[in-house]
C-alpha cells in the first residue's frame, strides 16, 4: 500500500569513516506540512536532507519521498525540490539565465518553463527585470529567487537548508509567507533553521542533536512537555554584579541560566513558587513566563544546569 505521508525516514544512519553524522533516526512527514528540521551545528540536519533528495547514501535504514527512493533517482529527482545550505545561484548570470540554466539541467520544455516563470515570479512577487545580474540583487530577494529555481519542475516536497541564513528580518518574513502559501497549496515543506522565531512557525519540529532526534512535536506541545515546572524570570533590581549569587544554592532551583539581560529559571514544583516570590521579591523583579522555543531548545540541548 501506498504511503500517505511525504517522507518515510526509517532507522536511518549516515557513518563518516567511526563517525556517526546520522544515528538510526526514524519519523515521517505529512503531506502539506511545514516541517522544521533544528539543531545546533554538526547535528546532522543537512546530511539528512542529503540523503532524502538521493545526493547521499544511507550507512543503514531507509527513506523515502512521495514512496520514492534514491534507487530510482529520476522518479525521486521529479518529487523533490531542494534549495542547498551554501550554493543557490551563479551570481555572475542574470535571474532568466539562472533559471534557464536549471530548467536545461531538468529537461523541462520551453512552454512549461516559460508558463512556470510567469507563475514563480508573481508568487514571489519579484518586480526587477529578469535580466537582472543576481549579484545585485538583495540577499533576501536572492533567496526568493532560489526557491522559485528549486521548484521551477513543480515538486510536491520542498527541501530548504537554513534559507534565511543571513537575510534581515525583513525578507525572512516574507520568506516565510510563501513557505506558508506552499503549504496551503499542499506542498510539503522540510526546512531547517537556526532562528528560534521561525519554529514557531512550524507545523512540527524535530530536534536533532549529534545526529540523533531528541524531540519530535509541535511547538505548543514541545513548550508543554518540556516545561512541567514553573519558568521565572528574574531581573536584577540594581546592577550590583553579585546578587544574582544568592540563588545558586537554592534547593528549589532546577535550573538558572543568563538571558539576555535576563534570567530563566526553572523551579522544582508549583508549590515551590509562592514561598520563592515571598523569599526574593525584595532582591528581584520576578515574573512567570511561558518558556518560548528557546528555552525548550536550551534545556533539550544542553539539560539542566
Ligand atoms: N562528507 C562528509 N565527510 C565527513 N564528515 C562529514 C561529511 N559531511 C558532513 N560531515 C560531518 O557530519 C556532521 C553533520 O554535518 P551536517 O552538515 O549534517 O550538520 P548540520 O546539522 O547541517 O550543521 P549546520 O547547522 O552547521 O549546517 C558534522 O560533524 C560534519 O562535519
Ligand atoms: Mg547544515
Amino acid at each position: 500500500m501506498k504511503s500517505e505521508n511525504s517522507v518515510v525516514v526509517s532507522n536511518l544512519s549516515v557513518k563518516f569513516g567511526d563517525f556517526y553524522a546520522v544515528k538510526n533516526i526514524s519519523f515521517q512527514v505529512k503531506k502539506g506540512e511545514i516541517f522544521g528540521f533544528l539543531g545546533a551545528n554538526g547535528a546532522g540536519k543537512t546530511t539528512t536532507i542529503k540523503v532524502l533528495c538521493g545526493v547521499q547514501h544511507p550507512t543503514t535504514g531507509d527513506v523515502s519521498v512521495n514512496n520514492e527512493t534514491y534507487k530510482n533517482i529520476g522518479a525521486l529527482k521529479k518529487q523533490i525540490g531542494y534549495m542547498s545550505q551554501k550554493f543557490t545561484l551563479y551570481d555572475d548570470l542574470t535571474v532568466y539565465e539562472n533559471l534557464s540554466f536549471n530548467s536545461s539541467l531538468r529537461k523541462l520544455e520551453r512552454s512549461f518553463f516559460q508558463k512556470r516563470i510567469k507563475e514563480l515570479m508573481d508568487f514571489i512577487g519579484f518586480d526587477y527585470a529578469l535580466d537582472t545580474l543576481v549579484s545585485s540583487l538583495p540577499g533576501g530577494i536572492k533567496q526568493q529567487v532560489s526557491l522559485v529555481v528549486s521548484m521551477l519542475h513543480d515538486p510536491e516536497v520542498i527541501f530548504l537548508d537554513e534559507p534565511t541564513a543571513g537575510v534581515t528580518p525583513f525578507y525572512r518574513n516574507k520568506f516565510w509567507e510563501l513557505i506558508r502559501m506552499l503549504s496551503k497549496k499542499g506542498k510539503t515543506v522540510f526546512v531547517t533553521t537556526h532562528y528560534m522565531d521561525e519554529a514557531e512557525y512550524c507545523d512540527r519540529i524535530a530536534l536533532m542533536r549529534t545526529g540523533e532526534m531528541i524531540a519530535l512535536d509541535s511547538p505548543v506541545n514541545l513548550k508543554k512537555n518540556v516545561f512541567p515546572e514553573p519558568l521565572l524570570e528574574i531581573t536584577k533590581l540594581n546592577a550590583s554584579n553579585n546578587s544574582i549569587d544568592i540563588l545558586k544554592n537554592d534547593e528549589n532551583i532546577i535550573s538558572l541560566l543568563p538571558f539576555g539581560s535576563r534570567y530563566h529559571l526553572i523551579l522544582k514544583n508549583k508549590n515551590s513558587l509562592e514561598p520563592f516570590l515571598k523569599k526574593y521579591a525584595g532582591s528581584f523583579f520576578i515574573k512567570e513566563i511561558e518558556p518560548n522555543l528557546e528555552d525548550v531548545f536550551v534545556r533539550l540541548v544542553e539539560g539542566d544546569r
